[in-house]
């Protein structure tokens, strides 16, 4: 059972991004037959600067690696390593209907929050169909977002199976789980896009400033607060610090006495311990960099290793050879 997916290079990463689709994708290496990638070719639609590009793929890597994507157990690797994958979405893109291109969602959405649409925009599905279908994939765990994505890069299996032959392995999206959705510092759901986020290795100074800024009521801290498991300092802890620690901080909170500021202090230093293995490792990968760039080559030529009779069965199949 082949898992991949594909993490686009796009900036700071936030706890959201960590406890909803970084942790799921880290656990579930354990299963073992995991391939991860860093989209640079897509990110080309949206980022036209070289070097913010660069830093941003190197960024993603250092985050992974840190929060324990283990490059010996999954496949992890720079998408345009392997270049093949362009070859596999040009055979692909003759078979997805113009029709069904025009409907995609974030195609629309892209172009309705005004981005002037490129051909790439406008192709990022088949190019992601071609991530999925050239490295015989089962399962594809994506945000919901992404869903539309799997159902065309399936349409297009189907259709090359049976314009050309059996060929691609016709994969399932796995939606990831909504109810993992960790509350920005604003209640909403934490989203780059909401401006409500606390970075995953942000400067300690700033991230304490973030969470003792939290608005809060004016109740004081004697009055017993029945409404305690609402409080968001009560439902980042839920996510983040041990369950009993957790739930020890609602009690108090509950019954009265402790007062939001020490509440917001206990939460700073459960974010804080929490990531400090992930963040020590980080330094010193970012002090290695090189040892960085020889982990994705050599992902890459793992991934190469299976991509290339996929990509030779595809092409005897459309009769180029
Ligand atoms: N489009 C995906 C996203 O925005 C990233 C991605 C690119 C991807 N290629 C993929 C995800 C292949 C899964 C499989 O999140």
């Amino acid at each position: 059972m082949r898992t991949l997916t594909g993490i686009t290079p796009s900036g700071t990463l936030h706890i959201g991004n960590y406890f909803g689709a970084m942790r799921p994708a880290i656990d579930a290496q354990a299963r073992g037959d995991c391939f991860y990638f860093i989209a640079d070719y897509h990110s080309m639609t949206t980022v036209t600067d070289a070097a913010e590009r660069r830093a941003h793929t190197r960024g993603i890597a250092l985050d992974w690696l840190a929060c324990g994507l283990d490059p010996l157990t999954s496949v992890f690797w720079r998408q345009s390593d392997v270049p093949e994958v362009c070859e596999l979405m040009w055979m692909l893109g003759t078979l997805a209907p113009m029709g069904l291109m025009e409907r995609a969602h974030s195609y629309k959405d892209k172009t309705a929050k005004g981005i002037s649409p490129n051909f790439g925009l406008f192709a990022y599905p088949v190019l992601m169909a071609a991530d999925i279908l050239l490295y015989d994939t089962h399962r594809v765990p994506v945000g919901r977002d992404q869903r539309q994505h799997v159902e065309m890069t399936r349409d297009m299996a189907i259709k090359f199976n049976l314009a050309y032959g059996e060929t691609f392995v016709v994969p399932e999206s796995v939606i990831r789980d909504e109810s993992a959705v960790v509350p920005g510092l604003d209640g909403q759901k934490m989203s780059k896009s909401y401006g409500n986020t606390l970075d995953l290795f942000g400067e300690e100074k700033a991230t304490r400033k973030k969470i003792m800024g939290i608005p809060m009521d004016s109740r004081p801290p004697s009055e017993p607060k029945p409404d305690a498991a609402q409080n968001l300092a009560i439902r980042l802890l839920q996510v983040i610090a041990p369950a009993g620690l957790a739930l020890e901080t609602e009690d108090r909170l509950r019954v009265g006495g402790l007062g939001y500021g020490d509440l917001k202090k206990i939460l700073f230093e459960q974010v804080w311990t929490h990531f400090a293995p992930a963040r020590a490792r980080r330094a010193e990968l970012a002090s290695s960099l090189d040892h960085v760039e020889t982990v994705l080559r050599e992902g890459a030529a793992r991934a190469r290793a299976l991509a290339e009779p996929v990509l030779q069965r595809s092409r005897r199949a459309c009769g180029l050879r």
